[in-house]
């Protein structure tokens, strides 16, 4: 690991002290133009003795406004301190994480994994206009049928068309053949671009795509392409289960990468992680963003600084070793939890090494499911799947109770 360390809690209060001391301390300074200030001390009392323990908290009060990508250019001078630590993450999570070359990547905390795949299909779609005169209809979006819905919203908002591959029902892998049909169908109707979304953990299944079998299409069909891929689970799991894959950077198909802080590494709601190659983040420059000093090219506008620091603050807790570890441990429950399901006959889904495990339905009484906490891949009458997601929270026990009531219904049966 080249960046990757474990801190004690005095470390950190140290350096988050000192990141705030190189923002604008809103007392000392006069400054008269920011439309922003420290959060309001008539609310949020700012000398609660808590306070002094407590960074992240004290990251919160002082409000840092993160706004821009701070890994290129030039940033606002008011939160400079706060912004290296976010430099820290993204470059930690690209080269450590996701086998970049230090120095490579540029990215930026976002609202969440939905703002980050939108990010990475707006880039694209610039991208092809400006570097290939690209028509708007002659880009496209695809990505596995299991691919989630940020997508179809992506399409959406940037009058995109997406294309929806077919997987095996029992394998959950993308159906080379069907794909090759569609790609060919999207070609004779004048689509020569695509973005591709190549999945690091489905929602509802966990698996993970294959991103050859994307490229090997294009490439047998000579069309240009763009390959994002959505890590929003996936992410803080499966590069450290799974070391050896080829979905990360090392891959120089892969041009970005989305991770979610707030799902596996229990941050915040608002810690979406979006994570490119140098060169791209400026195909969504926003010459009309006059007044922020630096470029805005992100989607966000304005968001904390404090999530950066959140993301920060649990990756150096646990540092390398202490994350491999408690991954196991949720892995070591979902290899528990599986045999148990194995030995009722009960038939299920679980990509290897994923914390996912997604029961077909008809083994699930919906009293169960809904006792339990089981989420349907549908809230429809007729769900065809249930899906158990073992987080933090998900202890054997849980699922011991969960697997007796199962197992007192397949008796009956
Ligand atoms: C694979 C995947 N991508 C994207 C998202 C969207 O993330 P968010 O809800 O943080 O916007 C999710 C959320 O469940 C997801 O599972």
């Amino acid at each position: 690991m080249k960046y990757w360390k474990k801190l004690s809690n005095a470390e950190q209060d140290k350096r988050i002290t000192e990141a705030l001391s190189k923002n604008i301390d809103y007392k000392q300074k006069v400054s008269l133009g920011i439309p922003a200030s420290k959060l309001d001390g008539n609310v949020f009392y700012e000398q609660a003795s808590f306070l002094k323990e407590a960074p992240l908290l004290r990251t919160y009060v002082a409000n840092p406004n993160h706004i821009g990508c701070h890994t290129l250019g030039e940033s606002e001078e008011f939160f400079k301190g706060t912004q290296d630590i976010e430099r820290e993450v993204i470059e930690l999570l690209a080269v450590d994480v996701l086998k970049a070359e230090e120095g490579s990547c540029d990215g930026y905390v976002a609202a969440g994994g939905t703002e980050a795949n939108i990010q990475a299909a707006w880039i694209y779609r610039n991208y092809f206009k400006q570097e290939h005169n690209a028509q708007q209809e002659e880009i496209a979006l695809i990505g596995s049928q299991d691919t989630h819905y940020s997508i179809a919203k992506a399409a959406n908002l940037l009058h995109l068309q997406w294309y929806s591959v077919p997987v095996h029902d029992d394998t959950r892998v993308i159906i080379e053949a069907e794909l090759d049909k569609m790609v060919q169908q999207a070609a004779a109707r004048g689509v020569k671009y695509f973005i591709i979304i190549s999945n690091m953990a489905t929602t509802m299944f966990g698996s993970v795509d294959d991103p050859g079998v994307y490229v090997d299409c294009m490439n047998r069909h000579n069309l240009q392409f763009k390959l994002h891929v959505d890590g929003a689970f996936g992410g803080f799991i499966f590069p450290v289960s799974t070391p050896e894959s080829n979905v990360n950077f090392a891959n120089p198909h892969i041009s970005s990468v989305t991770l979610d802080a707030h799902k596996m590494l229990q941050a915040p709601y608002g810690t979406g992680i979006f994570i490119a190659r140098k060169g791209l983040m400026p195909y969504v420059f926003t010459k009309e963003a006059q007044y922020v000093h630096g470029q805005d090219i992100t989607l966000s506008g304005s968001r904390s600084g404090a999530n950066a620091i959140a993301i920060w603050m649990i990756l150096v807790t646990y540092g390398p070793h202490g994350w491999f570890e408690k991954i196991n441990k949720l892995l070591y429950r979902t290899d528990w939890c599986c045999k148990q399901l194995d030995s009722l006959g009960v038939k299920y889904f679980r990509y290897p090494k994923m914390n996912i495990i997604t029961i077909r339905a008809q083994y699930v009484p919906k009293a169960i499911a809904a006792k339990y906490g089981l989420v349907p891949d549908t809230h429809d009458d007729n769900p065809a799947w249930y899906k158990i997601v073992v987080m933090d929270h998900v202890e054997v026990e849980h699922l011991e109770a969960f697997l007796g009531e199962l197992r007192i219904v397949s008796a009956k049966a």
